[in-house]
């Protein structure tokens, strides 16, 4: 062997990942200033004050030690009272875990519910790391897309029945979703659950943008409303995009009361617990953070009117206007292949885009863009990638 064997001990498939269509654009480019950089799941806002605070005095008072691996009890105390509040429900403790991220909770979830050779079915469009932590687990993703138009996004139930084969072990879908905007009716929620249940299926539910909301609903329908607490469904959510705190690595995952204890497990071999001091920054975001949640939504739904309007109006462009998260997901006549394009986007109109590939197939003439930077910002990226659309 040419490495002298050194490659060969490790797993093939870990050894061919690549990045996805996102990073490969923004790596490129990522510190270039003149860029606008609308190819991450982010907004421009410094996490709030108090919560920045919070984390700073039980940094000060000394919370640099480990944290039980599921999560400090204040932090789950909260949350079950966040989860009351918004939801009408009642969590027991035993359910609800604070690994770290939301990436990592999906990366959990897998974990619990995916053996080699088992499938998965991704409602697509989808967010790609769901498809990558089927790979690394070794499981199939099989995608289920999900219906274009002719006003919104819509998910065939028949079709993702139809992709369900005796390998199939879980679902997982994403509402609001990244990358197109599509907001899950209380209607889809429960064919899906029934579908699972008729089929013995876990689901995974990613609820990361539920507060992310363009129409008067809030929080968005979750699976949380309507699931038992004894079935296999895994509710995952986080910091990230509700409060800015993309940086903190923060989120928690609801589970079945049973896994309590193998949940502490893979929380502690995964992570061993979330970040001591940012898990007090996360109790002031539950307990003082609504008034930023609701003007972040705002300036965001200024912005998702703004690309409506002016990206959805091109002549080579079909929108289908978001109903939720931050993302426009357009599909653009004559982009031939797609990462070219979001190249070229980088060099000649100084935009950060992320290709449509990378969201699961039938998405090649698609590109993404995140609308949550500041309405000036967005605006002279609009008018950029107008010229260049025109002289396409
Ligand atoms: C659908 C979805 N789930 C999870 C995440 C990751 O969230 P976190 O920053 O909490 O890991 C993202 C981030 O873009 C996402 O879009």
């Amino acid at each position: 062997m040419k490495d002298g064997g050194r490659r060969g001990a490790i797993r093939p498939d870990i050894a061919a990942l690549e990045l996805s269509g996102i990073a490969k654009v923004a790596l490129e480019a990522l510190d270039d200033p003149e860029v606008v950089p609308l190819w991450f799941g982010e907004s421009d806002i410094v996490t709030p004050d108090f919560i920045r605070e919070a984390a700073k005095r039980a940094l000060d008072a000394g919370r640099t030690f480990y944290s039980y691996s599921r999560g400090h009890r204040p932090l789950r105390e909260a949350l079950a009272a966040y989860h009351r509040r918004l939801y009408g429900i009642e969590l027991h403790p035993d359910r609800i875990t604070v690994p770290g991220s939301t990436m990592l909770s999906v990366m959990i979830a897998g974990q619990c519910v995916l053996e080699r050779g088992d499938e998965i079915l991704l409602v697509s469009p989808y967010w790609p790391n769901i498809r990558t932590v089927a790979e690394i687990l070794g499981a199939v993703p099989v995608e289920v897309r999900l219906e274009e138009g002719p006003e919104r996004w819509r998910l065939d139930i028949g079709k993702l029945a139809a992709a369900i084969g005796p390998k199939t072990r879980a679902v997982y879908v994403n509402s609001p979703s990244n990358p197109t905007g599509w907001v899950m009716s209380r209607e889809e929620q429960a064919a899906v659950l029934d579908l699972c249940r008729r089929h013995g299926l876990a689901l995974i539910s990613d609820e990361v943008y539920h507060r992310n909301l363009f129409g008067p609903e809030d929080p968005a329908p979750s699976f949380l409303e309507l699931a038992d607490e004894e079935e296999p469904v895994f509710v995952l959510n986080g910091f990230s995009k509700a409060w800015a705190m993309t940086g903190w690595r923060l989120g928690w995952m609801i589970t079945p009361r049973s896994l309590a204890e193998p949940m502490a497990v893979l929380a502690e071999c995964n992570n061993t617990g979330a970040t001591a001091f940012a898990q007090y920054g996360g109790i002031a975001a539950l307990t003082e953070g609504e008034p930023f949640v609701r003007a972040f939504r705002e300036r965001c739904r200024r912005n998702r009117d703004l690309v409506v309007e002016r990206l959805g109006g091109h002549p080579r462009v079909t929108l289908l206007p978001p109903e939720g998260a931050f993302y426009a997901f357009p599909r653009i006549e004559g982009i031939g292949d797609g990462l070219a394009f979001c190249r070229r986007a980088v060099r000649e109109a100084r935009v950060g885009l992320a290709a449509g590939y990378t969201f699961g197939a039938g998405n090649e003439d698609h590109i993404r863009l995140c609308f949550a930077i500041a309405t000036e910002r967005l605006t002279a990226a609009l008018d950029r990638l107008s010229v260049l659309l025109d002289r396409l």
